[in-house]
């Protein structure tokens, strides 16, 4: 009997590879970039399962192109807004994420660059390098302090718990806004949950880990930096158009916050031109989750997943249950 066929997006860690051709044939697209929408028809055509990454937009055209034999599509991400689950319901095709294995890579990322921002740190390298340093100064590089300080958290899901967890080791006060409650950070850090003004009038520090769907859609905008404190430091390491990049832009020309730290934007790889022109603000190309132990369990949850799917099983990670239920 052939064996089915699974299609990889893009070099992922070997060991995921090398677990899939156990099982399957296996073609990736080696080339060091993302594949365009057309290509990704054409390549992923015929394939029974497909690893796909967030720079891939997965919808009915491309489902419809691939063919009614694909029953899984393994998202290399927890987050899923490049797939369009409306259209997988419609023909059966199981969607899966890779939740829980990244929560610390995506916190400790997150939280590093709250404390670089508060701590001009990226800022100070660079005046070293740049070697202007001339001897120490006692009004040199000041910073925002974070201990006992309020942290906002946009979205206290898995990330965001695990972020109030190290925040904790600073004594800072914990608030958080989210759609639903989470009594155990509640109980256990003493978090208190606000309504989404509070968040943004209390915090000196508000970190963004919602998911990107319409109803977070620049869920931070003009009106929300206007709400915000003018010492308070933004970080959003969710996805880009959570946040309005624009009016973000604005708002730390004109010192209406006091710092940001990006690890996202709207238009990625785009960088807003004037954002790198600003001294209060940090950016990183979209690495929260780049630790290589990460990045090796996200492999395996979606090996696992498309493993699970083509032998009849359901998966253990699935973000459209609809389907299973079929
Ligand atoms: N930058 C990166 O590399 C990176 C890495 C991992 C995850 N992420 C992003 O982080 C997001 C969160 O991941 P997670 O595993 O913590 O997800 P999660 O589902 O555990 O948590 C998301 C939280 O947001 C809340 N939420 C949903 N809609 C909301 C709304 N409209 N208003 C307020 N709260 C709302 C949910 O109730 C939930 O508590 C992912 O969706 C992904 O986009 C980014």
């Amino acid at each position: 009997m052939n064996k089915a066929r699974v299609y990889v997006t893009r070099m992922i860690p070997e060991e995921s590879i090398n677990e899939l051709r156990k099982h399957f044939e296996v073609d990736v697209n080696f080339e060091d970039r993302a594949l365009t929408k057309a290509e990704l028809m054409i390549k992923a055509k015929g394939c029974d399962a497909l690893i796909t990454l967030i720079t891939d937009t997965v919808d009915g055209e491309v489902l419809d192109a691939i063919g009614a034999q694909c029953k899984v599509v393994a998202n290399y991400a927890v987050g899923f807004n490049n797939l369009d689950v409306a259209a997988a319901i419609q023909r059966g095709v199981i969607l899966t994420n890779t939740p829980g294995v990244l929560d610390d890579a995506t916190a400790t990322h997150a939280f590093t660059l709250l404390l670089a921002t508060a701590r001009r740190i990226v800022e100070a390298d660079k005046y070293v390098r740049d070697g202007k340093w001339k001897g120490w100064a006692p009004m040199f590089f000041i910073g925002m302090d974070v201990d006992r300080r309020t942290l906002g958290i946009a979205g206290m899901g898995r990330i965001g718990s695990n972020i109030a967890r190290k925040a904790k080791s600073f004594d800072m006060k914990i608030i958080y806004a989210d759609a639903r409650r989470n009594p155990q950070v509640e109980k256990e850090l003493g978090a208190t949950y606000v309504d989404k003004e509070t968040l943004l009038k209390e915090s000196d520090f508000l970190t963004l880990h919602v998911p990107l769907m319409p109803e977070t859609f620049h869920y931070i905008g003009e009106k929300e930096l206007q709400m915000m404190k003018k010492t308070a430091v933004l970080v959003n390491a969710s996805r880009g158009p959570v946040v309005d990049e624009k009016a973000l832009l604005k708002a730390l020309q004109e010192k209406q916050i006091w710092g940001a730290g990006l690890d996202v934007f709207e238009n990625e790889p785009e960088v807003l031109a004037g954002l790198t022109a600003l001294d209060n603000v940090i950016v990183v190309p979209h690495i929260a989750s780049a630790t290589s132990e990460t990045r090796i369990n996200m492999g395996k949850i979606a090996v696992n997943n498309i493993i699970k799917v083509l032998s009849g099983q359901s998966p253990e990670t699935c973000v459209n249950p609809e389907v299973l239920k079929k």
